[in-house]
């Protein structure tokens, strides 16, 4: 088991515009430190979400789930939604667009360990928010979004939290006003992407419109959007005036990021990259819990991303990931992982600044293949 620990070399006072960060008490759970891992499709599966909450985010929510799914009891929804035994607390993400559906599938996801429930109204994908009306879509009929979410509420006895975008598009940004109808609604924590639907992943996330939400509403607010180091966290909290920041693409390959993050803005304390010796016992823990969570087969070919988002940087990385995506048999590819990462030790070379985000493009047609 790799502990990450400040680096004492590393100390020093809190950086200007830092804050420390109180826990959000959610009327019987409590977020300790507010980091949160992002929901993202084919990405926060339960191995993804237990190596993030392990090394220190405050909170990781499972990749959407759709509500008709869950009610048919779908073999791979259920998989989708599952959550870990401890170490808690754990957030399941519903999508859909029927309150009863949502209320049933909120049920479920109850009786099956969720602590939270999350609702999806930020999903900008043709095929949730055009083809079913749900996701972002529902931004567009607060009306029917009122509704949904007082069917979840009423439904379950655990907090329900939303998640959505600044709005559909520029012409329409009624998040403050949905904000308001959430709270009236009996929600309890609203995140926002500072990005319309319209937007998708293009431009750059609006932190002080998020400001405007939590204007709007005595509700928590959670800020997210385009953080991938810890001043981002910084400048995102400071110019959103927001109560926790939420992580999704620069946890790519640093599932210890959000514990980074955590560790500046609740103490003042930058705590620095695993070594390279380090990375690699995450990088097998990971591979291995993808095996068992999915199979030996589906595993290895799951793990196939995460592999290439962990060794970008590193010297002949581009040939390890060619190489390693071409083995089908886990055996292989874990020894040539560690093959690859004592090399990268014996080398002595570390790591080239990486790439955190991907292109908005990129983003969406992982989201569409999800
Ligand atoms: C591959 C991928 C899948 C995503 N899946 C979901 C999802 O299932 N539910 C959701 O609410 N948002 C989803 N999102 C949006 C993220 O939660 C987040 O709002 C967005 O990526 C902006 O944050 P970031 O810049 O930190 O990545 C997804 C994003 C990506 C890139």
């Amino acid at each position: 088991m790799i502990e990450l620990r400040p680096d004492p070399a590393f100390v020093r006072p809190p950086a200007r515009g830092a804050r420390s960060l109180p826990p959000i008490d959610l009327d019987g759970v409590r977020i300790e430190v507010p980091v949160i891992v992002a929901p993202m499709s084919g990405v926060t599966d339960l191995p993804f979400r237990e190596l993030a909450r392990r090394l220190g985010a405050g909170l990781v929510v499972s990749e959407m789930i759709a509500s008709w799914a869950m009610i048919h009891e779908n073999a791979a929804t259920l998989r989708m939604a599952e959550v870990a035994q401890e170490g808690g607390p754990n957030a399941v993400q519903l999508a859909g667009c029927e309150p009863d559906a949502m209320a049933q599938a909120a049920r479920i996801a109850v009786d099956r360990g969720a602590d939270l429930i999350d609702i999806n109204f930020g999903c900008p994908v043709k095929k949730v928010a055009v083809g079913q009306m749900a996701g972002s879509a529902l931004m567009r009929d607060e009306t029917l979004a009122g509704s949904l979410l007082e069917a979840v509420v009423r439904a379950v006895r655990v907090p329900v939290t939303l998640k959505m975008r600044m709005g559909w598009d520029h012409q329409s940004l009624n998040a403050p006003r949905l904000a308001r109808i959430a709270e009236e609604s009996g929600i309890r924590m609203v995140s926002v992407h500072g990005r319309t639907r319209q937007q998708f992943y293009t431009g750059t996330a609006d932190w002080s419109f998020v400001g405007q939400v939590k204007q709007a509403t005595s509700l928590p607010v959670v800020v997210n959007g385009d953080i991938t180091s810890v001043q981002a966290a910084q400048q995102a909290l400071a110019q959103s005036g927001a109560d926790g920041v939420m992580i999704g693409r620069g946890c790519y390959g640093r599932p210890w990021f959000p514990a980074q993050v955590a560790a500046l803005l609740t103490g003042g304390v930058p705590m620095p990259d695993p070594d390279l010796a380090s990375e690699k016992a995450i990088v097998l823990e990971h591979y291995r819990a993808m095996l068992t969570h999915f199979g030996r087969q589906a595993g290895s070919r799951i793990a196939r991303k995460h592999v290439s988002w962990y060794s970008a940087g590193l010297s002949g990385s581009a040939g390890f990931r060619a190489a390693v995506n071409r083995l089908d048999d886990a055996d292989a590819a874990m020894a040539m992982i560690s093959d690859f990462y004592e090399r990268q030790v014996a080398l002595g070379i570390g790591r080239a600044p990486r790439a955190t985000q991907q292109t908005g493009q990129e983003a969406t047609a992982m989201s569409e293949a999800a």
